[in-house]
């Protein structure tokens, strides 16, 4: 048993240091194999999904040298094969940028089928795509996906969709390919913009990320660099979540306010003071919360990925509250475990109207995912008396130190292993 006791009431007062951006990371680890030459990336966060990438890595013959907790030294001029499989992959979504990063410097890569948080459908027709357009085949076989090229042509490539992991993945085949590639409706998030420019550092010429129109002009050869890793959008915005529902007062530090405006838009809306500096975010709640309508969409909307967590906010709203999710089907889950805290919501195909309620009370839960588990702490924070939540391991994958984190700030929270140590912490918050 492994799970976080959680007694509630306390607001969260003081300043937290933001890690850096989980999803940049995975996807820049996976680059760094793209050349022969030393690099050297920091601000990695030290997670259980950063920790799998580069066991992959070191699985095909990559060099992984930890300088500190956040920062790596990785050397890939040794690898061995290009066939990446191994059990912990299979969990996570980012280990499909290793077909874009083998098949860009090798022409080749075998991967296994990508897993991640069960959101919904999570299908990878758009990677494809984009590889076949730049002349590679592309067949899944015994639960790989293999894509394979004699050359890697530069193409004209338009998404179906905004997608994140597709736009990375095409940039990444596409920097080592010959001639131009040009990717239109590319997605536009900061981690998307990290990657770009992470590659250039390294050589590439990539430009127009940040945009919906992203230019590639493929070159023979990337080298070695040192590159520091972006503020995670999500984790401050979590943070910046928790100080609204526990009616607190959080500065999150180490962020870039920009990356943050859509998170920071709607606690205003909400009845929050929201005071940004140039590398910090205040959130104040002293007045109730009040309700609002909020749909997710691709950056620069507000993200899928803190839907959970207003959505627990909203519950303790004043008013009717409308969430849309417009980006995974399947992202309402922990609504019957937010019911179980007193939460009134209504889920209909992909949308949540929320009947604020006055508290929450602890109960017993179950993580059903990464985000949605870090939201169910933070309701667990804002209600009266104590709650457990299990499978955390969910929420490890995407926040470093979290109990650490949320206890700097006042919050009553511990990771419990047996019965008698919950009995304790029971016994130790009264
Ligand atoms: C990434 C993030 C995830 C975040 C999501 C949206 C990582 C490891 N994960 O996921 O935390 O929630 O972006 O910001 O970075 N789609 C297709 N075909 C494809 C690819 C995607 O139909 O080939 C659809 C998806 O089902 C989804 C939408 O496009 O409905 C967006 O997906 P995408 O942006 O690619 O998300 P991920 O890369 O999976």
């Amino acid at each position: 048993m492994e799970q976080y006791a959680i007694k509630g009431g306390n607001p969260l007062v003081g300043e937290v240091e933001i890690g850096g951006a989980k999803n940049a990371a995975l996807a820049i680890l996976a680059a760094a194999a793209m050349t022969d030459e030393t690099v050297v990336i920091e601000n990695v966060p030290d997670l259980r999904d950063t920790m799998v990438m580069l066991q992959a890595m070191e699985s095909i013959g990559v060099q992984v040298e930890r300088e500190n907790r956040h920062t790596v030294r990785i050397n890939a001029k040794n690898i061995r094969n290009l066939v990446i499989e191994d059990d912990g992959i299979k969990k996570i979504r980012a280990s499909y940028y290793f077909l874009g990063a083998l098949l860009g410097r090798y022409k080749k890569a075998e991967v296994a089928l990508p897993g991640g948080c069960n959101i919904g459908l999570r299908p990878i027709d758009q990677h494809i795509k984009g590889f076949r357009a730049l002349g590679a085949e592309v067949r899944i076989e015994h639960g790989l996906i293999i894509t394979e090229a004699e050359r890697l042509r530069g193409s004209h490539i338009y998404f179906d969709g905004v997608t994140v992991g597709a736009t990375i993945n095409v940039m990444l085949a596409a920097a080592l390919a010959e001639g131009q590639t040009i990717i239109e409706n590319a997605a536009k998030e900061p981690h998307v913009v990290d990657v770009a420019n992470f590659l250039n550092s390294m050589g590439a010429s990539i430009k127009g990320a940040g945009t919906d129109v992203v230019r590639i002009r493929g070159v023979q050869k990337l080298h070695g660099t040192e590159y520091t890793v972006i503020p995670d959008q999500i984790e401050a915005g979590t943070f910046m979540f928790a100080a609204a529902v526990t009616k607190g007062d959080v500065t999150v530090k180490n962020v870039i306010p920009k990356h943050l405006e859509s998170i920071s838009a709607k606690l205003m809306e909400i009845g929050c003071e929201v005071e940004e500096s140039d590398d910090a975010v205040r959130v104040v709640a002293a007045k109730p919360l009040t309700h609002t309508q909020v749909k997710t969409l691709p950056y620069p909307g507000f993200p899928t990925d803190m839907q959970p967590q207003i959505t627990v906010a909203l519950g303790l709203s004043r008013g009717i509250s409308i969430v849309t999710e417009s980006i995974f089907e399947n992202r309402f889950k922990y609504v019957d475990e937010l019911t179980r805290m007193g939460a009134s919501i209504k889920v209909e195909s992909n949308t949540a109207i929320i009947d604020g309620v006055a508290k929450y009370t602890g109960a017993s839960l179950t993580a059903p995912d990464l985000r949605a588990g870090a939201a169910l702490v933070t309701a667990a924070l804002a209600a009266e008396g104590v709650s457990t939540i299990d499978d955390v391991n969910f929420i490890e994958r995407g926040y470093e130190d979290f109990p650490q984190k949320l206890q700097s700030l006042g919050a009553q929270i511990e990771k419990v292993n047996t019965e008698r140590e919950l009995k304790k912490f029971r016994l130790k918050t009264g």
